[in-house]
Order: structure tokens, then sequence, then C-alpha cells
């Protein structure tokens, strides 16, 4: 069934466990990330960013949750991930995507805030949950989703009170020292500052930059208020490479290629599921 995500996200905010928010812009990735949610029996957030507008439409990206993951008994979210873009807001809420991430992270404080509050306003009003982003990542190697010359700005713990309670969004995506894409060298994650946030918030907070991190430092974050956890970069570095052994093998037809894609998308996602889901209280 389609959800909103606060629900899925406040039980895991309060049973030690986080959600897995995997990025989807194709039917594999829709159906590797569906698949894997089902065989673990647990929720799963499709997240959509604003860059995949060019593989598919909003319309389009709802029609295939509903019609593949609708009918399912797992809990299933459809997200709209970093969209910086009022308008592209607006029109994930009316297509009827669960949540959606505005990311004012680049914006001066004070306008981030005020789009956020906005964006809150009106997505509640249809029962839509928001995502805002305080800090900003820098990005790792084969990133996706930020350049080479960006600067990491840790998140602030005392502006995101600010920011949480001036906007009442429901999830705060934090910059703690990951990055979107893999790692070059070992992560130095500053569970200080998530500490510290996480005694000023009582919600659940966001990790980005979930490839390649090592299931201890997944674990010492979700004990600490992570409950939502973003991977894209290594589902596709996978889903290619593997892509690549099978071309270089033989000539497969097209729909081998699909079905190939499917299945790496989904070993992926169950690996960073049981992870996020290890230490969950029943
Ligand atoms: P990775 O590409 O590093 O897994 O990050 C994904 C992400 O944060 C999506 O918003």
């Amino acid at each position: 069934m389609l959800v909103n995500f606060r629900n899925i996200l406040n039980e895991a905010y309060h049973n030690n466990y986080a959600i897995g928010s995997f990025n989807v812009y194709n039917y594999e990735t829709f159906k590797g990330v569906i698949e894997a949610g089902t065989e673990t029996g647990v929720p799963v957030m499709l997240a959509f960013g604003e860059k995949y507008l060019k593989n598919m439409t909003l319309e389009t990206a709802y029609t295939l949750a509903r019609s593949l993951g609708g009918e399912l008994p797992i809990p299933i979210s459809l997200h709209l991930d970093h969209c910086s873009d009022l308008n592209t807001v607006f029109r994930a809420i009316r297509a009827g995507f669960g949540s959606v991430m505005y990311d004012g992270s680049a914006l001066p404080f004070e306008e981030n805030l005020k789009n956020t509050k906005l964006v809150c306003q009106i997505a509640h009003a249809c029962g839509v949950s928001v995502e805002a982003e305080l800090g900003c990542l820098a990005a790792g190697e084969h990133s996706h989703e930020g350049l080479a010359s960006d600067v990491e700005v840790y998140t602030e713990p005392e502006l995101a009170k600010r920011f949480v309670e001036a906007t009442q969004v429901d999830a705060l995506a934090v910059s703690i020292g990951t990055v979107h894409g893999m790692y070059k060298i070992k992560p130095n994650l500053r569970i200080d500052i998530l500490e510290k946030i996480q005694k000023l918030l009582k919600i659940p907070l966001v990790l980005h930059g979930g490839s390649g991190l090592a299931e201890q430092e997944i674990l010492s974050c979700i004990d600490r208020g992570i409950a939502k956890i973003n991977v894209n970069t290594e589902i596709s570095l996978y889903a290619v490479e593997k892509t690549a052994n099978l071309l270089a093998e033989k000539k497969p037809h097209l729909s081998e290629v699909s079905l190939s894609q499917i299945d790496s998308v989904r070993s992926i996602v169950k690996k960073y599921i049981a992870f996020f889901s290890s230490q969950k209280s029943t």
C-alpha cells in the first residue's frame, strides 16, 4: 500500500531502526526496491529525485509506484528526493507523492526557512509529509547528486531547533560528515553533532549519502535519531557492473538485461535493509 512517510518514520524513530530511501528512476529500480521490501517485509521509500525528471514525469512515477506497490501488504512511500524548485514540489504533491523533500540547503538560512514553511503549510493541508535539509553535504566519488567543488557544511544544532520549530517540518536531513557518492576514505562522522541535534529536536532525522557506510556507522547513527537513510550510488554502480559483465559474456536480449538489473537493485537494497533494521525492537 502507498503511505505518507510520517507514520513509517515515526515508528522507526521510536523503535530504533531506520527506513531505507532508495532512488528510483526507471522500471527496474522501482521493481527492485519494491521486491526487496516485499521479500523482507519491511517498509521502503521510493525516492524520485528532481534530476530524474528527464527519465520520467512525476505522474508516471506515481502511476508506476501505485501499479507495482499499491496492492502490496507492506507500506511503500513515494517520496520526492532533493528538490530545490518549489513548482516541482507542488506538482509532486498534486501528482500523489506521499512525501516531499524541499531542499533549500544552498539558500541563506532565512530563505530556506521561509520556503520550507510554505511547503509545510501546503503539503500538510494535503496530507503530505515534508523533509528539509540544513547544512550541506560534499560529493564523494561517482556522485550523481553533487559536484566535486561542494564544500561540506555541518548542521548547526541550535539553528536546526529554530528551523524545525518555525517550519513544522516532519523530518530533517542533517550534515554530519556523510557525502553523496562513494567514500574515498573512511568517513569522519560527527556523532557529537548528531547527538546535540537529537537532544534538541524530537523528530526523525535523515542521513543522506548512505552508499558505502559500514554497518556499525549506520547503527550508531540510528541510535541517535536517524530514522531514514538514503542510498543511491551503490545500487547504480552494482547494477551497471553486473550489466557490463553480462554484456561481456554474451549479447543478451534486452528483457534479460532488465531482469538482471532488477536482481542487482534488489540485492543491494536488501543488504541495506538488513543493516537498517538489525536493531529493531519487536
Ligand atoms: P548516495 O548516492 O551516497 O547513496 O546518497 C544517496 C542520497 O543521499 C540520495 O538523496
